[in-house]
């Protein structure tokens, strides 16, 4: 079952469309044995056939072990990867997935969980709902869509043990059923976790109200599917410095750091290579960092101390970094 570099070898089991341009994958073990446990908010990495590696959130329930369920929404600006899944992944179908890895992790401590999803960012937070009804934790959960026709996994939510703990929220719905976003995050309590997942915008805005109604960013979980592409004309060549070994390495106006490191024999784990998932975070020892991830919460950006070198730069002439 586990090929080279703790790569994983599944089959399609399953392929659903589960609302308007979403299609859910169920994946088995090939051998039909166990799959690797996980918890709530993990994602794997797919190598999606004949395209790019992507990474999807899992959204079944985390006490399986005989599958994984993923869902995607074909982008219509696709480069091979949704794109690639919807039209060539058939059932019966074998296909290279990473373990599972979290980066969006339940905080158990919290006394109520509040979840919210935006289209298919519902992904992560249906695996999280999962788990919280099965430990019996309190939580709530508003997921917001386009329409229902473009709500994934509706039927699903309506049939769950926890399905009047879930609000829906459509924008071409009645004024009345629209989420009140300030009235939700008003007065936060200081047991009250909030989880955030969906397109930039929507996270944004979540992200905004919250942080404007006094919500501690230890108290903000979130996950970002892609970070907005941004304007790199005014990008400028820097150096870093290998602190290990004193090697200085030029990262040139149109490369990435992770890149240039990789020209000189360095070699940093990504993933996403967008700035999304956190996998090549570096501590930054001396120079200072300019961040163009989604990763890291405003003070961990603030301190300067670590970066996210497969998209972000640096605003000094040098950059050292631990490694
Ligand atoms: Fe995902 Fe850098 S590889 S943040």
């Amino acid at each position: 079952m586990t090929s080279g570099l703790g790569r994983l070898k599944v089959r399609v089991a399953a392929k659903h469309d589960e609302a308007v341009d979403i299609c859910s994958f169920e994946l088995v073990c090939v051998d039909g044995g166990s799959l690797p446990a996980f918890s709530a908010g993990s994602h794997i990495d797919v190598a999606v056939p004949g395209g790019p590696t992507r990474q999807y959130s899992l959204c079944n329930a985390p006490n399986e072990s005989h599958r994984y369920q993923i869902a995607v929404l074909r982008d219509p600006q696709s480069r091979g990867g949704s794109a690639g899944m919807h039209d060539r992944l058939r059932v019966g179908d074998e296909l290279t997935i990473s373990h599972p890895k979290n980066h969006f992790q339940l905080a158990h401590e919290a006394r109520h969980h509040l979840l919210l999803a935006g289209g298919i960012g519902v992904t992560p937070i249906l695996c999280m709902a999962e788990r919280l009804a099965t430990i019996g934790a309190s939580f709530t959960m508003h997921y917001c869509t386009r329409s229902r026709a473009r709500t994934a996994f509706a039927e699903r939510i309506g049939h769950a043990r926890y399905s009047e703990r879930v609000q829906f929220h459509f924008d071409d719905g009645t004024q009345s059923q629209k989420l009140d976003l300030a009235a939700l995050l008003a007065q936060p309590d200081s047991g009250t976790h909030l989880y955030v997942c969906g397109p930039k915008g929507f996270m944004d805005v979540v992200l905004g109200a919250a942080r404007k109604a006094g919500w501690p960013d230890a108290r903000l979980h979130y996950e970002f599917f892609a970070v907005d592409g941004r304007e790199t004309t005014g990008d400028e060549r820097f150096e870093v410095e290998v602190a290990s070994s004193g090697q200085v390495v030029v990262v040139g106006k149109d490369e990435s750091v992770v890149a240039a490191l990789a020209k000189a024999g360095i070699r940093i784990e990504t993933s996403c290579e967008q700035g999304v998932c956190g996998t090549c975070l570096t501590r930054v020892l001396t120079g200072e960092p300019e961040h163009f991830d989604a990763y890291l919460t405003p003070d961990e950006r603030a301190a300067n101390d670590q970066f996210l070198p497969c998209c972000s730069r640096s605003k000094s002439a040098r950059l050292v970094l631990d490694l």
